[in-house]
């Protein structure tokens, strides 16, 4: 029987049980303790003075775009290396995402391309810590003050990741978390908007919830966008665990990365900053098909034959999509058309096209032994010596 590595797996056991049975006997399900309690400690965990509590990740970055205001014909700098959330958020708010091209070592945002698309109406930017790596934070923060943009951190694939020695999510204006199934750390569905700012926590506290600020006084637009007692219940279980469970996963990825810059010559492992604590939500490399004559999509079925589930996402870069080839999100044309002309067609942004479709994550999560490792390495060498490689 071929043995089977998954790629991910949530780490929850009776504590997590036990919480949400108490939250359930309670009788109080929403906006109560527990949701507070969170908030606090995940605003301590990451080192700002807010934390607020929604029921997704992409609910957190829409909401810290509403309250920023960033609204209609507004330009959003974002990566075409993520997951779509990054720019629906941006187009919930009638917005217009604008993408710049990536560092091809680290995967995340390049400053100097985020410079280089600046316009009069550039209002965000919104670097993605990808695969628990850190975006150059120093440098976009610079060049945003000096440009008056805001900067909102994607942070939906790195908690705990920190850069030059601060987490992410608390270099920015703000951060936004995603607790989704197989993420580092997990409340089933949720997320967290992170700022040292008191005037985006209390707007986003009012937006997630309905605009109001008392029974039926509603001062903003907001939505339901709260997060549950039993998912906060849920999410101060897992932040318990979140330390053990990241150096776990560090060490799994440093170990197969390590092993395959000696053995498997036809995978590139990207380089690392030694500044960077990656916490390896994806444990990242990239397939280099013409060494091994062969694609990224057939190897990966190759390993999925031998029992391995890998990471193969983000495989065409987002300003490909059709909801934006179609410029669907505005039907009447306005802002994309309003002010200057946008269309996703001409975008050709080099690194992103060299990258996407060739990178996959291999199985890193906390609970695979050196066994699991070492097989998973057993089995990329031998793909490559079949082909004499
Ligand atoms: C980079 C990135 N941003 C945003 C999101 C959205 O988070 P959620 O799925 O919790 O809405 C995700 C989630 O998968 C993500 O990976």
């Amino acid at each position: 029987m071929v043995k089977i590595i998954r790629v991910a797996k949530p780490f929850v056991d009776e504590e997590e049980v036990q919480a949400v049975r108490e939250v359930l006997l309670s009788g109080r399900y929403v906006s109560g303790p527990k949701v507070e309690e969170f908030e606090e400690k995940f605003a301590d965990y990451i080192g700002v003075e807010h934390a607020v509590a929604v029921n997704s990740g992409t609910a957190a970055l829409h909401i810290a775009l509403a309250s920023l205001g960033i609204g209609p014909g507004d330009e959003v700098v974002v990566p075409p290396l993520t997951f779509f959330s990054t720019v629906s958020a941006v187009l919930h708010q009638n917005a217009i995402p604008v993408f710049a091209d990536i560092d091809a070592e680290s995967f995340c945002l390049d400053p100097a391309d985020f410079e280089r698309k600046i316009t009069e109406n550039t209002k965000a930017i919104i670097p993605v810590h990808i695969f628990g790596n850190a975006a150059e934070m120093n440098e976009i923060v610079s060049i945003a003050e000096e440009n008056d943009v805001t900067v909102i951190e994607d942070c939906a694939q790195a908690h705990g990741t920190e850069y030059k020695g601060r987490k992410v999510g608390s270099i920015g204006d703000a951060g936004c978390f995603s607790f989704y199934a197989t993420k580092h750390m997990t409340t089933v569905e949720g997320g967290m908007i992170t700022t040292d700012s008191d005037e985006i926590a209390e707007k986003a506290r009012i937006i997630r919830n309905h605009g109001m600020i008392g029974r039926d006084q509603h001062v903003m637009l907001g939505y339901n966008y709260r997060m549950s007692e039993i998912n906060a219940a849920i999410g101060l279980v897992q932040l318990k665990k979140l330390e053990r469970l990241n150096e776990l996963r560090i060490k799994n990825s440093l170990y197969l990365l390590e092993q395959i810059r000696e053995r498997i010559e036809w995978v590139r492992v990207p380089e690392m900053k030694d500044y960077i604590k990656h916490t390896f939500f994806w444990c990242p490399v990239i397939v280099l098909e013409d060494k091994l004559g062969m694609k990224t999509m057939e190897i990966v079925k190759k390993l999925k034959e031998n029992g391995i589930e890998v990471r193969y996402r983000y495989r065409e870069p987002l300003y490909r999509q059709k909801v934006l080839l179609d410029l669907s999100p505005y039907p009447k044309g306005c802002p994309f058309r309003c002010g200057r002309k946008i269309d996703y067609r001409n975008v050709f942004l080099p690194n992103v096209e060299k990258i996407a479709g060739k990178i996959i994550g291999l199985p890193n999560h906390p609970g695979l032994s050196k066994e699991d490792l070492d097989y998973v390495l057993d089995v990329l060498e031998r793909i490559g010596n079949e082909r004499g490689v």
